[in-house]
């Protein structure tokens, strides 16, 4: 069965051209198999009509964490009264997340996954780290490989309070970890000040690695620290906020294939500054937009609102914004070459937006503009009348 979907006024590839106008994909199964001027299209069993409107490559959401339960709306309402968000805060979730069922917490993920579905995004990752026993973790990490594409162990996102350090960097490191890795793909940690420090991290990644998982990093979120620069030093594939960089960071992410993670929802709604993108992409570093959808400290699905503020308040031209929201999550997850790009052979997702350019994103903040989404070829939000 294939799908030509002809007359796209802007279409962005992320190949070479990064972008053509005038232009028709063709999807056969789950890929595209053809892309190209409109005039040239070759003829598909069905067609779709774009009618002179803008087509992208699914958003990539790199970072996630849609494994919980329980809401912190007072915690949000108090961080807009002044109070500052910390690491604590987590614990609220956690005590939530252990008393769900299974079915409940698979319920809450599917919600959030179809919510960001219909907004556009097609390949998702998500964390466990909100349960932070051996079997809570294997739970969470089991139920989110039901339905997202990547699941990343989390179980260093807090000491918990009824543990030592030392026990509990045992468990992670082991009895967790062994549990956990048949489900993940990534191993992560929160190496900030009241969570990890520089060595807890190292060890729990060094284990981690061991175990074949690949290795991410949330660094440098709250203030200064080790975390980008262990990130590079472990050859993490990404180091995730990135909000307090000093120059030497910078330097270190430009020079290695570690992707900065940016996530901007979370720093507006933690009320600390956004990331200085300009200075991550003129320095040559790889730069990822994401959610970090969390009931915490960024309750959004929304890529196109991150998109919309990384051009309107971090200086990224819409190109860069939206290829760091395709491409640059696919990096991260080191799935470039299958997601996030749209040529011959790549997974067919394709997010059609009700508008004739890219630049509507920004230009038209917080409009719903997603008019229709393919992933893996399927019409997972068919055309709008
Ligand atoms: O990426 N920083 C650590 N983890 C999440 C927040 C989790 C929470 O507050 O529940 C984040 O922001």
């Amino acid at each position: 069965m294939s799908t030509l979907i002809t007359n796209i006024a802007e279409l962005t590839t992320n190949d070479d051209p990064e972008v053509l106008t005038d232009a028709a994909v063709v999807l056969s199964g789950d890929r595209f198999a053809w892309v190209g001027p409109a005039k040239a299209a070759p003829p598909a069993d069905t067609r779709v009509d774009a009618a002179g409107r803008a087509a992208l490559p699914g958003w990539v959401d790199s970072h996630t964490h849609l494994v919980f339960a329980g809401d912190r709306t007072a915690e949000f309402t108090a961080r807009m009264a002044g109070k500052p968000y910390t690491a604590g805060g987590i614990t609220t979730t956690v005590t939530a997340t252990r008393a769900a069922t299974d079915d409940d917490l698979r319920a809450t993920l599917r919600r959030h996954v179809a919510e960001a579905v219909s907004q556009g995004t097609t390949c998702l990752e998500t964390k466990t780290g909100y349960g932070l026993t051996v079997e809570d973790e294997a739970r969470a990490a089991r139920i989110a490989a039901e339905s997202v594409d990547e699941v990343t162990y989390l179980g260093a996102h807090l000491i918990p309070p009824d543990t030592t350090p030392e026990s509990y960097l045992d468990l992670v490191s082991g009895s967790m970890l062994a549990a956990v890795a048949p489900h993940a793909q990534w191993a992560d940690v929160f190496c900030e000040t009241g969570a990890f420090d520089e060595s807890q991290s190292r060890s729990v990644l060094t284990a981690a690695a061991a175990h074949g998982l690949g290795l991410r990093v949330h660094g440098n979120q709250l203030a200064p620290g080790p975390g980008v620069r262990l990130a590079v030093e472990l050859s993490a594939a990404s180091v995730d906020h990135c909000t307090y960089l000093t120059e030497s960071d910078i330097d270190a992410l430009a020079n290695s294939d570690t992707v900065a993670t940016l996530l901007p929802a979370c720093d507006l709604s933690t009320r600390h500054p956004l990331p200085n993108a300009r200075a991550l992409l003129d320095a040559g570093a790889t730069v990822a937009l994401a959610t970090n959808c969390n009931p915490g400290s960024s309750y959004t699905s929304s890529m196109a609102f991150c998109v919309a503020t990384a051009v309107l308040q971090m200086r990224m031209s819409v190109a860069e914004a939206v290829k760091a929201a395709t491409w640059g999550g696919a990096r991260a997850l080191r799935r470039e070459t299958e997601v996030g790009v749209i040529r011959p052979g790549a997974r067919a997702d394709l997010h059609i937006l009700d508008a004739p350019s890219a630049t509507h994103l920004a230009y038209r903040p917080g409009v719903p503009l997603t008019w229709a989404v393919w992933r893996s070829g399927a019409p997972v939000r068919p055309p709008r009348e």
